[in-house]
């Protein structure tokens, strides 16, 4: 199956060779072809350029991109979308001026998620994710990290891992599953939080996940209040044996080590970040690590933005995600992540961009894969609307700019 975009208004971040991540000063650039096409053949770009160099336009399909523009799809690299039930009522203790900590100190928060998916079964489960997805992927989004971490049991993780898994199977987006079993403490194993980690997430829960291969990464909420960083350092130990590479919340609460501990086990990303100095940018700039900002999570918690316009100054790449949860940011948009990027980071749309294209590729081991319009990358783009130029998309916020979107080069 050969598919044509022709007419295309602007081709945006193309590129010739493969990069990995785009660092520093590099983020302001989005390479683009203008009146340029784009072929897929068989669910993978082949070739792209300008209309006066298209030499074979017959396709099984073409499709008229006359004013419009084209992407490629976002990479998520970072949520919790498989969850039972909402909590709104969470957001108005918020309101009411409950902070994050003291929700959860009261059984809220991460407690609450667990309670109710421990109740829920696996086809409803995988039913509202498969939903949740396709809403994403309307929006433009083609590929998606998922962590678990609603469990707290064995039995409970293992669930939702499996659910996963089941969505990796038949999601048409590029899945990427992250076991989190030390997300947060069950309240039976109050001031016993080294139990938890050593007998259940450390013993049973890496080895039977490592022996069902029901994770590709290993994460740990390594924060004030959370898990510590010694902890940290022995799940993420544990995790490496198994294969399973890192990617951790890290910062979001305090200064507390996580980056470092992350850098330690060359985790792919340390995400949230919120409180990062001068310090941390200097163990990431010597890291392969990729720092990753949620700016859905600091908005609607009302927390301080992470610094990421010092970090780009510094050289740093950054990459951005939806972190889609019930609790922190109940919206897997893209699309006002741009506009957080912009509006709350003080981003260019162009560095938005580059931090939720190729970086957050980058951060769920998937740039190989997708994150650019590279020749020999797999056809997930979108045609946006009519819409006067790109910027026009963090700009106007709350509105679905994309059209048609492209998974394996089948329109969704
Ligand atoms: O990334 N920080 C930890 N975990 C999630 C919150 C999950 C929840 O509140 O349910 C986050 O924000
Ligand atoms: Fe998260």
């Amino acid at each position: 199956m050969r598919i044509l975009v022709k007419n295309i208004k602007g081709l945006y971040q193309v590129e010739q060779t493969k990069r990995m991540a785009v660092c520093g000063n590099d983020m302001a650039d989005l390479p683009c072809i203008e009146n340029a096409f784009l072929i897929a053949q068989d669910g993978i770009i082949t070739d792209f350029g300008r209309m006066e160099d298209l030499q074979e336009p017959n396709a099984d399909k073409v499709y008229d991109a006359y004013n419009r523009y084209v992407l490629p799809c976002f990479a998520d690299s970072h949520t919790h979308l498989v969850y039972a039930g909402s909590r709104e009522i969470e957001y108005i203790d918020k309101i009411r001026g409950l902070s994050y900590e003291e929700i959860a100190e009261r059984g809220g928060g991460i407690v609450n998620s667990a309670l109710r998916l421990q109740q829920t079964d696996e086809q409803q489960l995988y039913e509202e994710a498969m939903q949740r997805i396709d809403s994403m992927i309307k929006h433009g989004t083609g590929a998606i990290e998922i962590k678990s971490g609603y469990g707290f049991t064995l039995e409970a993780e293992m669930k939702m891992l499996r659910v996963i898994r089941k969505i990796k199977e038949n999601s048409p987006a590029i899945i990427k599953a992250n076991f989190l079993g030390a997300h947060g403490i069950p309240l039976e194993y109050r001031g016993r939080q080294s139990e938890f980690v050593d007998d259940l997430v450390i013993k049973q829960m890496i080895p039977m996940v490592a022996k069902e291969n029901l994770a590709d990464f290993i994460d740990v909420f390594c924060d004030k209040g959370f898990f510590t960083v010694e902890e940290t350092d022995r799940i993420l130990f544990e995790g490496v044996k198994y294969g399973l590479k890192p990617k951790i919340h890290a910062n979001e609460l305090a200064k507390s080590g996580g980056i470092q501990v992350g850098v330690k086990y060359n985790a792919l990303s340390v995400d949230h970040i919120e409180h990062t100095g001068k310090e941390e940018m200097e163990v990431l700039m010597a890291s392969q690590t990729m720092p990753t900002i949620l700016p859905g999570a600091a908005f609607f918690l009302n927390m301080p933005y992470a610094p990421a316009k010092d970090m780009i100054a510094y050289g740093l790449p950054v990459a951005m995600a939806s972190d889609f949860n019930p609790g922190s940011s109940p919206s897997g948009n893209m699309q006002l992540i741009l506009t957080f990027a912009c509006v709350n980071y003080r981003l260019t749309p162009q560095q938005a961009i580059n931090a939720t294209t190729i970086n957050s590729a980058y951060a769920m081991d998937a740039v190989e894969q997708c994150g650019s319009i590279c020749k020999g990358k797999r056809a997930n783009f979108f045609i946006t609307k009519e819409i006067p130029t790109i910027e026009y998309i963090p700009y106007y916020y709350g509105e679905n700019k994309v059209d048609k979107v492209f998974l394996n080069g089948k329109e969704q």
